[in-house]
């Protein structure tokens, strides 16, 4: 039987090359996420950090120039694919203190209390059970490690993405998943349960804050490209789309971003909750 989360693994494995094709602009765009997370991490020579769902390695990157001197990142993946794109751009970068490991976040093949620092960038909300992986989290993290992660705010602050799916249900397209399900993009949306639950997993200092994003793409051609080649999901489901579908999909989605015109191109809108939390 094929298993829920081999079908998730796969949907990521498909969209390996896109998210190493599209890495600079994603990077461009959301860095300072990025930042946060590794300054609330704080990497010091010596030091063992997880990039946990660490997709092409990015913010793992990030934290690996931190070290400087002693000590690695271990950028991880449950997809095979992303793992191999985070690995060819950790040998491009000549970053020598970086491992790549495939590794699911809910079940870690990681020592107890041999970690000094966790990051994770927009994957907790996209697993099933994000309390197990909280607890996976605390369970391999010394006394003292830090976890910082973030995860997509109030759909109504996110239209970068939500015009999409809103598109789509105008047409009367199923979605393909509940985006506050478990494992939907906007399932850990609320900041006071997700305060909650991380305090849950054992954490004791938890902090939540917003941060937004400016979403700037050259032209609608380049946010409908970005759209369906980076998300799994969206991806998978245009995939499986008549060509005629597709450009109606197309044409009512050129129409629904017209409002989010700006300069020559498109601005749309992103919030998301970074947590910090020991
Ligand atoms: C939205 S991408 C974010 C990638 C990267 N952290 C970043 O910020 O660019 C989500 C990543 O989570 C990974 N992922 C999803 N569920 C996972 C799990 N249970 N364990 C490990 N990785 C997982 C996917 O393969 C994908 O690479």
């Amino acid at each position: 039987m094929v298993e829920e989360s081999d079908v998730r693994r796969a949907a990521w494995d498909q969209v390996a090359d896109a998210w190493a094709r599209n890495r600079d602009f994603m990077w461009d765009t959301t860095r300072q996420v990025g930042e946060w997370l590794v300054d609330r991490v704080d990497p010091k020579p010596g030091d063992v950090i997880v990039d946990l769902a660490g997709g092409p390695g990015e913010n793992g990157f990030l934290a690996a120039r931190r070290l400087k001197t002693s000590g690695k990142v271990i950028v991880t993946d449950f997809a095979p694919g992303m793992v191999a794109v985070a690995r060819r751009r950790a040998d491009e970068l000549g970053l020598g203190n970086v491992e790549t490991r495939v590794l699911d976040a809910t079940e870690m093949d990681l020592e107890g209390d041999s970690v000094d620092g966790i990051i994770c960038r927009w994957g907790l909300m996209l697993m099933p059970d994000p309390g197990a992986a909280l607890g996976e989290c605390r369970r391999v993290l010394k006394d003292g490690g830090r976890l910082a992660l973030s995860v997509w705010g109030d759909p109504e602050r996110n239209p970068w993405v939500t015009v999409t799916g809103r598109t789509l249900d105008r047409l009367g397209f199923p979605p393909a998943r509940d985006p506050f399900g478990p494992g939907g993009m906007f399932s850990l949306s609320d900041p006071g349960s997700l305060q909650s639950m991380v305090k849950a997993a054992g954490f004791t200092e938890v902090e939540v804050e917003e941060m937004e994003i400016d979403w700037r793409f050259d032209s609608f051609d380049h946010f409908w490209t970005y759209q369906t080649e980076v998300s799994s999901s969206m991806s998978a489901f245009v995939r499986e789309l008549e060509s005629s579908e597709v450009e109606r999909f197309r044409l009512a989605l050129e129409a629904n971003v017209k409002p989010f015109h700006k300069d020559s191109g498109l601005l749309l809108a992103g919030m998301t909750l970074n947590v910090s939390a020991s």
